[in-house]
């Protein structure tokens, strides 16, 4: 596995490998890397002749209270996660060779970026989306898996390779989750045994939804309430919020229709940290 750190360096070896027709899959993360990132490169080795894992953590989509500088760095161990996972390149640059004096231009994205978790995040997905096309820009990837644990940067992602003509295949991983349901995520080392135990009721409402809709019950808000009131009466737990949204622009739906598929969306805090979740239900 050969680490490139230089923005220009990896856009060379990109270039040379699809001269070469190498079919590039690439993976970007913000490294501290755990089972969801290691099953997003094995779905990348099983379809990619040579794959890129990205590092960085962003600091564009970061909010000026979030934990930009606190955010897990553990560099050595993720270049041996990565080896061990069959990573062909690791492309980890700093910040200013990503982000030079003088740097200007964020995409903005639209409505879809604006609302549930863009609302309590102004301006994340603009940072998502930009980095995310830099690193296309640089990587040039054939396909790019992203975990669906992330449902609304998938969406914003998906919309912004469209909106942008990018000829460049989104691959949706499902997500891991711990033994109690919990999705595997790197703020979940920030948990306390405790919390970790009492989050596992993310995955409980998930599960609870599907029950409400296999009984065939009609109003989804009715539904996400219920589970708001699960998440509030566990001890440490405080809901942020719990919404079915259609799959496309994450809009809220009201009445299961028959057939259809929707998003449940749910975020919580457990103490000090906060953690999102999601799952597909089919009315
Ligand atoms: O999902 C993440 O880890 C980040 O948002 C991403 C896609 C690597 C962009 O910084």
């Amino acid at each position: 596995m050969q680490i490139i750190t230089e923005p220009r360096q990896m856009q060379t070896i990109a270039e040379k490998l699809r001269l070469n027709r190498q079919f590039i899959g690439v993976v970007m993360t913000m490294g501290a890397l755990h089972e969801g990132h290691l099953s997003l490169i094995k779905l990348a080795r099983q379809s990619a002749g040579t794959v890129i894992l990205t590092i960085f953590v962003n600091p564009s989509q970061f909010g000026a209270n979030e934990d930009l500088h606190q955010y897990p760095r553990p560099f050595e161990q993720d270049v041996a996660l990565a080896k061990a996972a069959g990573v062909d390149y690791l492309f980890a640059p700093v910040a200013g060779s990503i982000y030079p004096e003088n740097y200007q231009t964020t995409l903005k994205c639209g409505s879809l970026s604006e609302r549930i978790e863009g609302e309590r995040r102004p301006g994340h997905f603009n940072g998502v989306a930009t980095i995310v096309t830099k690193f296309f820009h640089i990587t040039k990837p054939h396909i790019a898996i992203f975990g669906e644990k992330d449902a609304q940067q998938l969406a914003v992602i998906r919309r912004l390779v469209e909106d942008l003509n990018l000829d460049i295949k989104i691959v949706a991983a499902p997500i891991i989750r711990e033994e109690n349901g919990l999705a595997v995520s790197s703020r979940n080392i920030y948990l306390s045994s405790q919390e970790r135990n009492a989050a596992s009721i993310l995955y409980q409402g998930i599960c609870h939804a599907e029950k409400c809709i296999g009984e065939k019950q009609k109003s989804l808000p009715a539904i996400a309430t219920e589970i708001e009131r699960m998440i509030g009466s566990t001890p440490g737990c405080r809901p942020d919020y719990v919404v079915f949204v259609d799959e496309e622009r994450f809009e809220p739906v009201e009445i299961a229709e028959e057939e259809k598929e929707y998003r449940l969306l749910l975020a919580a805090w457990f103490g000090a940290v906060r953690l999102i979740d999601n799952g597909k239900i089919r009315a």
